[in-house]
Parts: structure tokens; C-alpha cells; sequence
């Protein structure tokens, strides 16, 4: 059973602008907000994850967002994140606090010096390929010298479009063979790299900026936001059963169902 890490939206909101998809203009409507989450909890549930939530913090309204907290190797091994942007740094003791707490072994020691690297988000396992995502966030140089990742197992795919920052925003493996992708999102170069690694499925500029690539995978169910019908036909035919649900509120904010998961296992 996969057991899955999120945090309440108690105090989400749009409070700063780090990514282009933000705008201190655009407010969150709070009670959406709220709904949407809960109907991410309960599906993912229905798909038979187990769910855990660590407590919500007052001054960091990017919490919800426990994918890029930390990145779990397996066997209760746990990287932890060094956020880029100070508005997001201040997450990370929280993140540690939990995962200690949770009888992790955290695998590294976050100071000023850290290169940064922003969890699952950036770092998305195919069975043992480990798809590493670099050139908003997370720096390619931290994927080359953290001496956790067996290097020969690392897919370095460079993200080159803004909207489209986090490796989980344009990326998702169904399997092991099998993910979805955005390609206009990757370097030609990274482009050639990912399809030599893996299967890859296409989607449509309009569905991929409905964070249709943002999607959790449990098993042959597919969470993933409304708005990608052309994805979801798709799926079913690889014999996937799509769960669309409404996640407007948190695409305000640059995420959106995977963004607001952290698999533990
Ligand atoms: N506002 C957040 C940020 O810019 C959104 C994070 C989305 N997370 C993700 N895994 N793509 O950092």
C-alpha cells in the first residue's frame, strides 16, 4: 500500500510571486481551496493510498505543496529539500521535524550551502531510473554530487519553459516503461535523453497548462486535474482509470494534484 504525505490549506494562499503562474492580483478563494484538497484526500483514499498529514503552519502558505518537502529512496530513507527561493526556505525545518518525528533516516544536512533541491518535484523515479529535473529549481550540480543517487541510474532533464519549473509539472511516470510528458517543456537534448529511457505519452499544450502532467499514479489509477479530456481517453485506452478532479485554486499558485503528495515509500 503506498502511504502519502500531505499537509492541510489551513493557511494557503497567493502571499508572493516565484513562479509565473502566481500573481498577488489573483486571490485564492479560500473555501475552494479547501474542497478541492479534501476531494484530493478522499480520491486518493478511494484509490486505496494510505494518507497522512503533517500539521499546517501559519506564515507559509506553500506547505500544501509536500512534494517538493523531501524525496523518499525507500526503506524509510529521506532527502530532504534546500528551497531556492527564501519565501519557501523557511519550510524546511518543518519538513524535517516531520520526517524525524516519522522515524526517517534523513540521508542529508541542509546549511547555507546546500545547492538547491526541491524534493519530488524535481526527481521522479521510473522502477530504478531516477528522472532528475534542473534549470529553475533544483541544480543540476546537486544531482551530480549528492552521493545518495547511483549516478548511472539519473536522467537529467532540462526544463527551459518557466511555466513549467518543476520536473512534476511537465512530467509522470505510469510505470516503469510507460509516462506522460509536455515535451516543449525539455531541451531538445534532454528531449532526445528522456525518449531513449522511456515510453513517453504527449500531451496537448492546453491540457499540459491544465497541470495535466501534475497527475499521482496509484497502481492503474491516474489522479489528475479537470479540463484534460483528451488525456483522459488516452489513459483509458493504456487501460488506466482517470480520476479528473477540479484543482483551479492550487494552479493559482503553480501546482496542482502530484504538488500537493509526497509518497513515503
Ligand atoms: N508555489 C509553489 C512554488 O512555486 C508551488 C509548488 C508546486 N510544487 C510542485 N511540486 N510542482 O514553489
Amino acid at each position: 500500500m503506498t502511504t502519502i504525505l500531505m499537509c492541510p490549506p489551513d493557511f494557503y494562499g497567493i502571499h508572493y510571486e516565484i513562479n509565473p503562474w502566481m500573481s498577488l492580483h489573483v486571490s485564492v478563494d479560500h473555501p475552494a481551496a479547501v474542497t478541492q484538497w479534501k476531494t484530493l484526500f478522499s480520491t486518493l483514499q478511494q484509490c486505496g493510498a494510505e494518507l497522512v498529514c503533517m500539521p499546517p503552519q501559519p506564515g507559509w502558505p506553500d506547505l500544501v505543496f509536500t512534494a517538493n518537502g523531501g524525496l523518499s529512496l525507500g526503506k524509510q530513507q529521506m532527502v530532504l529539500p534546500h528551497f531556492k527561493y527564501p519565501e519557501r526556505q523557511g519550510e524546511e525545518p518543518y519538513f524535517q521535524a516531520w520526517f524525524q518525528k516519522a522515524g526517517f533516516n534523513i540521508l542529508n544536512t541542509i546549511t547555507k550551502d546546500s545547492l538547491f533541491f526541491e524534493g519530488a518535484g524535481d526527481a521522479l523515479f521510473a522502477g530504478d531510473l531516477l528522472f532528475v529535473g534542473y534549470g529553475f529549481r533544483s541544480e543540476k550540480r546537486y544531482f551530480e554530487t549528492a552521493p545518495y543517487f547511483q549516478q548511472d541510474k539519473l536522467i537529467y532533464c532540462e526544463l527551459i519553459d518557466p511555466y513549467f519549473y518543476h520536473l512534476d509539472t511537465c512530467f509522470c511516470p505510469l510505470s516503469e516503461s510507460l509516462a506522460l510528458w509536455y515535451p516543449p517543456a525539455f531541451s531538445v537534448e534532454s528531449q532526445e535523453r528522456m525518449s531513449n529511457n522511456i515510453e513517453l505519452i504527449a500531451v496537448t499544450e492546453a491540457e499540459a497548462k491544465q497541470f495535466a502532467c501534475n497527475a499521482v499514479v496509484i497502481n492503474k489509477h491516474v489522479v489528475l486535474p479537470t479540463g484534460t479530456p483528451v488525456l483522459s481517453s488516452i489513459l483509458a485506452k493504456h487501460g488506466y482509470t482517470p480520476h479528473p478532479i477540479p484543482m483551479q485554486e492550487y494552479i493559482k499558485a503553480g501546482g496542482a494534484c502530484k504538488c500537493l503528495t509526497l509518497t513515503l515509500d
